[in-house]
C-alpha cells in the first residue's frame, strides 16, 4: 500500500502508529496534514485554558491533530512535555513557556529534528530555535493600564498628590517588562511631577515583580504596603498587570476595610477579562482590564504555524519589537483593547467571548 493510501485509510481514526516510526507521515495517528504539539503554562488561569480549546479545534479544523499539555507553572514539567512531543514526532510546537529563558536545550532537540517552533503570546528568550511570535501588542497593553489610570483620576488636569502602588508580572516572562514599561510610559511623569506618589517607594520592576503572576503573592505583598505606608491616607490607584493579580490586591484592601462608601476601593487595573474579573468590575471592585481575544491568538498561532509546515512564509507585521537576546523574532501583534463597566457588555458579550450567563 503506498504512503497515500495508507493514509487515506487511517484517516480520523487514532489508531497507535505514531511507534511505528520510519513509515513517514502517511502512518501518523494524526490529522491529515499532521500533529502540533502545544505546550501551555498552566490551567489554573481560565485564560491558557481557553487560548488551548482554541487552538485544538483550529488546528483540527485545519487538519491537524494535537498533543495539549499542561504544565502547572512548573518548568521542568514543562521541559519534560516539549521533549515528548518531540519524541513522538510533531510536525511543529506552539510554546507558551513558564519561564522564557529555560527552554534552550530543548528547543536545540527541536532543531536538530527539523521541528519549527512558535513562540505563543510570551516570547521564548536566547534561542535562535524560535521561528515565530504571535501575540498581541503587550507595550499597548500596559499603556491602556497607565492611561486608564491617568483618566480616572484625571491626572492631566488635578494637582494631586494621588497614591498609588504597582505591581508587575513574572520576572521570568517577557511580557511583565513591556506592560511596565507601557504603564510607566504614562505613569512615570506623574511621579516625577508629585502627582502621583508611591509611598512604598518601590517602583523598579525588580522591587515590584510577582514571581508566576501569583495571585496570593501579590495579596501577601499588598498586605505589607498597606500595613507600612497606609495607616493614615487611603490608596488611590494599584496598577495591576493581570487579573489574578488584582483579584488578590483587592483581597487585601478589603481586608483592611476597603470598598465601603467612606473608604472606597482604588482604581485598579487587570488583563485577561477572566470571568472573576469581570464579575468584579461588574460588582464595582475592580475598575478595568485588557481583553486580549484568546479566539484571535489561537487563530493567528494556527495559521502561522500551517503555512510554517506547509513551507509557506506566514503572515507577520512586526520584525523589530521582539529581540529575544539572539535574535529579533518575526511577530504578529494583535491589538489588546481596554474594559470597564461600560463597555464589558458591547466588547464580551455581543462579540460572543461571554455569554451573558457566565458573568451572573
Ligand atoms: C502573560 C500574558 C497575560 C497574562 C499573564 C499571566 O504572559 O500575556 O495575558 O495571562 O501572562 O498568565
Amino acid at each position: 500500500m503506498n504512503g497515500r493510501l495508507l493514509a487515506a485509510s487511517l484517516l480520523g481514526t487514532s489508531l497507535l502508529l505514531s511507534s511505528c516510526g520510519g513509515v513517514g507521515d502517511a502512518a501518523r495517528e494524526d490529522g491529515e496534514n499532521g500533529l502540533i504539539g502545544i505546550a501551555m503554562p498552566t490551567q489554573s488561569s481560565e485564560r491558557w485554558v481557553a487560548d488551548g480549546q482554541g487552538m485544538v479545534e483550529q488546528f483540527e479544523e485545519a487538519g491537524y491533530g494535537t498533543d495539549l499539555q499542561y504544565a502547572e507553572d512548573v518548568v521542568e514539567n514543562q521541559v519534560s512535555q516539549i521533549e515528548n512531543m518531540i519524541t513522538k514526532g510533531v510536525d511543529a510546537l506552539v510554546i507558551a513557556a513558564i519561564d522564557g529563558e529555560a527552554l534552550s536545550d530543548v528547543l536545540q532537540m527541536a532543531a536538530d529534528s527539523d521541528i519549527p517552533v512558535i513562540s505563543y503570546d510570551r516570547l521564548i528568550l536566547g534561542t535562535e530555535n524560535v521561528d515565530y511570535y504571535a501575540t498581541f501588542d503587550n507595550y499597548q497593553v500596559g499603556v491602556l493600564q497607565g492611561t486608564y489610570i491617568e483618566e480616572a483620576l484625571d491626572l492631566a488636569n488635578e494637582e494631586g498628590p494621588f497614591t498609588i502602588e504597582l505591581f508587575g508580572g513574572s520576572p521570568d516572562d517577557n511580557n511583565a517588562y513591556f506592560f511596565y514599561d507601557g504603564a510607566m510610559s504614562v505613569l512615570q511623569p506623574y511621579i516625577d511631577e508629585g502627582v502621583l506618589e508611591v509611598r512604598s517607594g518601590q517602583t523598579d520592576m525588580e522591587q515590584i515583580a510577582t514571581l508566576r503572576w501569583d495571585g496570593a503573592t501579590a495579596q501577601a505583598r499588598m498586605d505589607n504596603l498597606l500595613s507600612a505606608n497606609y495607616s493614615d491616607e487611603d490608596l488611590d490607584a494599584v496598577l495591576s498587570p493581570y487579573d489574578g493579580i488584582s483579584i488578590g490586591v483587592i483581597s487585601s484592601l478589603k481586608g483592611v476595610g476597603y470598598g465601603t462608601e467612606d473608604k472606597p476601593l482604588p482604581v485598579i487595573t487587570g488583563q485577561d477579562a477572566e470571568v472573576a474579573s469581570v464579575k468584579s468590575i461588574i460588582a464595582g471592585e475592580q475598575t478595568q482590564t485588557v481583553f486580549k481575544d484568546t479566539r484571535e491568538l489561537a487563530e493567528v498561532a494556527v495559521s502561522m504555524t500551517d503555512a510554517v509546515v506547509q513551507g509557506e512564509e506566514p503572515e507577520v507585521n512586526d520584525t523589530e519589537s521582539y529581540d529575544n537576546g539572539t535574535k529579533v523574532v518575526p511577530s504578529f501583534l494583535l491589538e489588546p483593547v481596554s474594559v470597564d463597566a461600560d463597555n464589558y457588555e458591547a466588547e464580551l458579550i455581543e462579540s460572543g467571548y461571554y455569554e451573558e450567563s457566565d458573568l451572573a
